[in-house]
């Protein structure tokens, strides 16, 4: 008698039948009650189906610490539960929004919609930025891919990429890997301008990367501390306008909150 791994084990045919394949099942000394062979390797093939599906999904979760760019490693740890806010503040209301909106990137894979967080420094949109994405990587089945991008960090992993062959960000990485994501965040949009050493070409590479990355993802939740005048001032209009598209009703003011940096 063939076993399931291929190991003879001496069963003994049974007088009972099996409903669902009409054959007799088995039995042995060490299992006494008698089992259909069929229904058993059945449910070997759907328990291993399960463990499958819940490997790929726990490897696609992982993405967003694999194909992310934080400017610090403690960002991941930003939640909805660990952002303190009390009823009725701006926090309040700012949680709630983005809240509200992380639910609808949840609910609709395939929803095209841009969110904007802008204000001032230490006001918390890094924190909710990262709680929406964290949200969204957790719940959603299937896992979306979703990605968090420093922008000054991939100007750095760029520019190094230029003249260091072992760094992975090349331009043309950065391209592919915002454009497939589910859900990008794009963190702290404008800093990178104040990092120009020769002026033009560095925003110059940053605006090639995002002006391509607009033209086919339509879910980028954008954090600056810019103002949408000085976004203008800052990047092509095109790009800005394509940036802004889609963000009516969830572009999030946070300015009146306190610099919670110390
Ligand atoms: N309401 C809040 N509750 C808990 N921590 C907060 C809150 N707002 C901001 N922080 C923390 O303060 C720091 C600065 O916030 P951050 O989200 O980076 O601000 P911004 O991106 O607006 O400059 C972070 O460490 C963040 O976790
Ligand atoms: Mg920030
Ligand atoms: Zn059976």
């Amino acid at each position: 008698m063939q076993g399931l791994e291929g190991i003879k084990v001496p069963v003994h045919t049974s007088n009972q039948v099996c409903s669902i394949h009409g054959i007799h099942m088995v039995y042995s000394d060490r299992f006494p009650t008698p089992f259909c062979e069929k229904c058993q390797q059945e449910e070997l093939a759907k328990t291993k189906k399960q463990f499958d599906r819940a490997n790929t999904e726990k490897i696609a979760r992982n993405d967003l610490k694999r194909l992310s760019l934080v400017d610090n490693h403690s960002e991941y740890k930003h939640t909805f539960d660990n952002f303190e806010a009390q009823d009725g503040t701006k926090e309040w209301q700012m949680k709630g929004a983005a809240r509200q909106l992380a639910g609808k990137y949840y609910q609709e894979p395939h929803l095209n919609m841009n969110v904007i967080m802008y204000g001032t420094p230490g006001e918390g949109k890094t924190h909710l930025a990262m709680a929406m994405l964290n949200a969204v990587n957790q719940y959603s089945t299937p896992p979306q891919k979703c990605i968090f991008i420093n922008i000054t960090s991939l100007f750095l992993a760029i520019r190094n990429s230029f003249d260091n062959p072992m760094e992975k960000w090349t331009e043309k990485y950065a391209v592919r890997t915002l454009s497939n994501a589910d859900l990008l965040v794009i963190d702290d949009l404008g800093s990178e301008s104040a990092m120009n050493t020769s002026k033009g070409e560095a925003s110059q590479f940053v605006q090639r990367i995002l002006y391509q990355v607009t033209n086919k993802q339509h879910r980028i939740i954008v954090t600056t501390n810019l103002t949408m005048d000085e976004l203008r001032q800052t990047y092509n209009p095109k790009l800005v306008s394509r940036l802004l598209a889609g963000s009516k009703g969830s572009q999030l003011d946070f300015s009146g909150i306190k610099d919670k940096r110390y």
